[in-house]
């Protein structure tokens, strides 16, 4: 199995994988850390991450249609749902990269739900193509998964928004998680460039889908999450009745 570099405090554990890649380290190598001092989320936001969490990042080598990117986030989101599962954690996927555990009071921007984790994918290599249009070569996902809650709590900003799983009831060290997840990700990930695959990771997603059903506001579009069509883009229709296929964004829940 590639190696799993276990580093006590980095800046980002993305920067270490990416240094790893342009290595050569092999596909499915990864980088886990107990801190990180800059750790980072999708659209430029920091992310907190002090001790108790998973903190992992992944190097990615494959071959796929850059359009079809958006894969590799949808699937890494499904199988940490599938090893939460086995541990007893029943999450959903807040499309399109945030892990979310239900709870009873609602939220600004996340309605019913709160943030356990997400994903982020950074390419690295984009090769142009010529008849098939770009293609990903290679690429560092990042995943973080809140475990335990910090000691004194979630800093002041996230206090309604993240959760745990220690407050879901589910008492485990990192390393388990980390066990749980780890396999999954290094040798299954790349299936999704397999559409018959993908469209099984599909058909989980939409049954564990956080998103769906709720009225959302995504790029400006206000509206119902109807679908999630046969790439995993989200189509909301908007009030007027208009279907709008959205391929990424940060989408708010509206309560
Ligand atoms: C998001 O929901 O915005 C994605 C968060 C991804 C955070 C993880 S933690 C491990 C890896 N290193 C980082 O700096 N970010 C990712």
């Amino acid at each position: 199995m590639p190696t799993i570099h276990r580093l006590d405090e980095v800046a980002s554990t993305q920067q270490v994988a990416r240094a790893l890649l342009d290595e050569g380290a092999e596909h499915g190598t990864l980088v886990v850390a107990r801190r990180q001092t800059a750790g980072r989320g999708r659209l430029a936001r920091a992310w907190q991450s002090g001790e108790g969490g998973l903190w992992l990042s992944m190097v990615v080598r494959g071959s796929l249609p850059a359009a079809r990117a958006p894969r590799l986030t949808l699937g890494a989101a499904a199988l940490t749902l599938e090893a939460l599962d086995v541990l007893g954690a029943h999450a959903a996927v807040k499309w399109p990269n945030d892990l979310v555990l239900p709870h009873a009071v609602p939220a600004a921007r996340l309605g019913p739900w709160r943030k356990l984790g997400g994903v982020l994918l950074e390419a690295v290599l984009i090769e142009p193509g010529h008849l098939e249009g770009a293609v990903l070569r290679s690429a560092v996902l990042g995943l973080g998964l809140n475990v335990r809650t910090p000691p004194g709590g979630f800093a002041e900003e996230l206090q309604d928004v993240a959760i745990a799983l220690d407050t879901a009831g589910l008492s485990l060290d990192v390393d388990t998680v980390l066990g749980a997840l780890a396999a999954p990700l290094q040798t299954r990930l790349l299936d999704v460039i397999d559409d018959t695959v993908f469209a099984g990771t599909l058909a989980f997603l939409r049954a564990r889908s956080a998103t769906l059903g709720m009225r959302v506001e995504v790029d400006g579009i206000a509206g119902l999450a109807e679908r999630l069509d046969d790439e995993g883009a989200l189509c909301v229709r908007d009030d007027g009745g208009v279907l709008h296929t959205v391929r990424a964004g940060d989408v708010q829940c509206m309560v």
